[in-house]
């Protein structure tokens, strides 16, 4: 366990630096393209068909886009596509750390789909595979002659993934896996396209033959495909911390429409770089958002906990719907623990003043539960003893060593 805590500390460390330099480069690519403006002739005589200046960490920066390419090779060309892979690639490795090694805690939510860890983890590699195969079979159809109607479809197969992702895994599972999704789709652009087409480009001006205009056309659609996805996909890599957000009943819906309205506020920016201010796209995309905020928290008359094995009556040893194995006497000390100090946050309807949604999705209610998340509840309590969260029910050292004696049992 402390080695996989450190291991998932060090390549989430490096993911987000990774991340950081792709979408910035990304960023910031796509604002040089839109702020290009016409040169004067003399550039446009060597091929150059925009220009543009910038002062930056005190300097003057001078950059021109060819039409096609370059008279001759420049000595040192930079490519940028190490930020995109070793996102993908440390991102992945997270996935598969934090998500399949301990997908009974974190992928398998039983009231959404009961099912066996192999069995989450082949469906969730089938829906990132499945959904990179569709959009790539899309691309190479004729819809790609339309934006705008790829952009629709494009839409579609989100809103089918986000679907999907919902029924099968516990919330926080089924949005990191719509987030994969995205990441893959984004570097599967580069991998498959952008660079096969970036290398055309350069050899074609290598060997000193014409620069044929469709490979940079079919580049520059996948360009823009991922220039949307920036935005939707950040909200997802943080939304781990918002519980209200994956928790929610409706939760596939909250996340289509998070994703559609962040795409949107990044037209606004593409817009603004191309000198046309639309604040209109803004503050549509931000009113929607709060929209979708009230939605999902308008107070509500929640229906009462049901849980599964009630503290006073731990003896029983099966309730109708789930029968539970004999409980030791050890066990039911440990439920009684965990009733009293952890059931006040991590509960479908926590009785706690500041946390009003399970922390992180996190739930005791019922036996099931707490034997499914046990590593990291013991981890959290006798290990790094961060839980109960800063000791607000005063747990005990020795209640502690009852959870820790519990743990070496399980
Ligand atoms: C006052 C509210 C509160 C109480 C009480 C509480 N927790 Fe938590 N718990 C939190 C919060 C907040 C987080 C999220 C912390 C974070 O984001 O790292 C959390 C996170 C966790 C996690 C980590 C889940 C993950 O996926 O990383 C575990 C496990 C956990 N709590 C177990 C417990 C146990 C066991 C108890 C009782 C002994 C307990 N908590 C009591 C608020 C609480």
């Amino acid at each position: 366990m402390p080695w996989l805590d450190w291991l998932s500390l060090f390549v989430r460390w490096f993911h987000v630096i990774a991340g950081v330099a792709w979408i910035g480069a990304s960023f910031y690519f796509i604002w040089l393209d839109n702020s290009l403006e016409t040169p004067p002739d003399w550039k446009k005589q060597k091929g150059i068909k925009g220009d543009l200046w910038a002062v930056h960490g005190g300097g003057f920066y001078e950059v021109g886009k060819y039409a096609y390419g370059p008279e001759s090779m420049p000595e040192n060309l930079h490519w940028f596509k190490w930020e995109a892979y070793s996102t993908w690639l440390s991102g992945f490795a997270l996935l598969v750390i934090v998500y399949y090694f301990a997908a009974a805690a974190y992928l398998i939510d039983p009231s959404v789909m009961a099912m066996s860890e192999t069995e989450a983890i082949i469906r969730g590699l089938s829906l990132l595979a499945g959904g990179v195969l569709v959009y790539e079979l899309a691309c190479r159809s004729p819809l790609a002659n339309y934006p705008k109607v790829f952009a629709l479809a494009l839409t579609a197969l989100l809103v089918v993934a986000s679907y999907l992702a919902t029924q099968w895994f516990s919330g926080r599972g089924a949005y990191i896996h719509v987030g994969a999704l995205i990441g893959s789709i984004m570097v599967a652009n580069v991998l498959l396209n952008i660079m096969p087409a970036q290398r055309k480009m350069v050899a074609a001006v290598a060997a000193k033959q014409p620069v044929d205009p469709a490979w940079g056309a079919g580049a520059k659609l996948r360009s823009v495909h991922n220039n949307y996805l920036t935005l939707p996909i950040l909200f997802i890599m943080i939304s781990n911390h918002y519980p209200m957000t994956y928790q929610h009943p409706q939760n596939w819906l909250v996340l289509v429409a998070i994703m559609a309205l962040s795409a949107w506020i990044r037209h606004f920016f593409n817009l603004r770089h191309l000198g046309r201010s639309s604040p209109g796209v803004l503050i549509s995309g931000a009113l929607g958002l709060l929209l979708v905020a009230l939605w999902v928290s308008w107070p509500q008359v929640q229906p009462a906990a049901q849980p599964t094995i009630s503290a006073e009556n731990t003896g029983n040893t099966a309730t109708a719907s789930h029968p539970e194995p004999a409980m030791t006497a050890l066990d039911k000390q440990v439920y009684a623990l965990i009733t009293r100090h952890c059931q006040g946050c991590h509960a479908a309807n926590p009785t706690d003043e500041i946390f009003k949604v399970a922390p992180l999705g996190v739930k005791f209610d019922s036996w099931e539960q707490i034997t499914r998340q046990a590593p990291q509840l013991v981890h959290r309590t006798t290990v790094t003893r961060d839980m109960p969260f800063l000791n607000k029910t005063n747990m005990t050292d020795a209640e502690r060593d009852i959870i820790a004696k519990w743990g070496q049992q399980q």
